[in-house]
């Protein structure tokens, strides 16, 4: 019942029978989940990542503890293979948190009337992109996502569900300034009537904001909205001279670090900062992440040794949310899950400063 009947075999397919898990009861299987190899970039590098999909347990099995069992079993799996974290969409925020997840990402669609766009510039080209050119939409996005916070690391067969999809026809466009690409926008068929829904966009100038805009709002004669992805305090609709936006739907990423030290070592920083961070980390499910880590930053990276004095005490969830910039450590001390000396608080502020996480994919 969680998934639209028809599209799960092909999802499955795409994701290779070989990531997926399945636990049986006297033979049948009773739950099942889907684990996408990918990345999430943070600080300009791409931290690999296992992208948990597809999570079901059979109707008459729920409450009796299978899900869970699953879920953490993974995760240790996970764990011993590598993998620095694990991120997913939840259907249930509390059941991940019981086992370390936090929300770590915003995914939000706004709705912008598309005579509300205020936005007219011309000034670079917007051209379709021919099949040729898709190498060149990747490149772009490549640069845009070494500039945010969890962007993912997209695998092939997410490019070919919205470059090529099958169920419904999708419009590429490139945005240069003389022949040198700024920008592109991806978006699927619309009709009269219907929304326009944006796929994704790369505009690493504000001029190719302004140009996606107006070509965007240049449907308006057919279609009267559009739907794009987005994050908090959003860019691109922030180039639109008034707030005709309103947020249509928003479910946030769940982040689980795997491996405390994997996870802080993998990552980028501001190659600004060069400070120290001693944590003090909790963690119910994982043993190899309790205990002390002191984090040094210098020229962008990180490097961790287990010890240190522990100023900084957090569990696996607030250091998720620490980690990928959604929450600050000030906001995790409100919530109270942190507990440091103003130094320490001032110092983990400035070493997961960055952009703030958001992501336009689905998993
Ligand atoms: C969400 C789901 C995977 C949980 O699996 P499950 O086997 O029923 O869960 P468990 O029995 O292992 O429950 C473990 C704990 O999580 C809690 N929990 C389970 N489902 C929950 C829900 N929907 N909301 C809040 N808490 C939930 C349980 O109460 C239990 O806590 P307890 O030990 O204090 O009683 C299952 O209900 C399901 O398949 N739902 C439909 C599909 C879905 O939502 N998938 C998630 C997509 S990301």
């Amino acid at each position: 019942m969680t998934f639209p009947i028809g599209d799960m075999a092909p999802w499955l397919a795409a994701l290779g029978h070989e990531n997926v898990r399945v636990v049986r009861r006297n033979g049948r299987v009773v739950a099942g989940m889907g684990i996408i190899p990918m990345g999430h970039y943070f600080g300009g590098r791409s931290v690999p990542a296992g992208g948990i999909t597809a999570v079901g347990v059979a109707p008459d099995q729920r409450g009796s503890g299978v899900g869970l069992f699953m879920l953490q079993l993974s995760l240790i799996e996970q764990q011993r293979q590598g993998a620095p974290i694990a991120t997913l969409y939840p259907a249930t925020t509390n059941f991940y948190r019981r086992s370390g997840f936090e929300r770590a990402a915003h995914r939000i669609i706004y709705e912008v009337p598309l005579a509300g766009v205020g936005v007219r510039d011309y000034a670079l080209d917007a051209a379709p992109a021919a099949p040729e050119e898709y190498a060149l939409i990747k490149q772009l996005y490549a640069q845009k996502a070494a500039q945010s916070s969890a962007l993912i690391d997209r695998p092939a067969f997410y490019w070919d569900n919205f470059l090529e999809p099958k169920t419904k026809r999708s419009y590429k466009f490139i945005v240069r300034r003389d022949g040198v690409p700024e920008g592109s926008v991806v978006f699927m068929h619309a009709s009269f009537g219907e929304h326009l829904q944006v796929r994704d966009y790369v505009a690493l100038t504000p001029a190719a904001g302004r140009r996606i805009l107006t070509l965007l709002a240049d449907h308006r004669s057919m279609v009267e909205t559009m739907r794009v992805p987005g994050g908090a305090n959003d860019g691109l609709l922030f180039l639109m001279p008034e707030q005709r936006h309103k947020a249509h739907w928003s479910l946030d990423l769940m982040l689980r670090v795997l491996d405390v030290a994997g996870a802080l070592t993998a990552r980028g920083y501001s190659p600004g900062v060069q400070a120290e961070l001693h944590l003090d980390v909790d963690d119910a499910l994982l043993p190899n992440n309790r205990g002390r880590f002191v984090l040094r930053l210098a020229d962008g990276r990180g490097t961790v040794e287990k010890g240190g004095s522990g100023t900084l005490k957090l569990d696996a969830r607030a250091l998720a949310a620490l980690y990928s910039g959604y929450l600050t450590s000030h906001e995790l001390v409100a919530a109270g899950m942190l507990a440091a000396p103003p130094e320490a608080l001032a110092a983990a502020g400035l070493m997961f400063a960055g952009p703030r996480p958001w992501l336009p994919d689905m998993f």
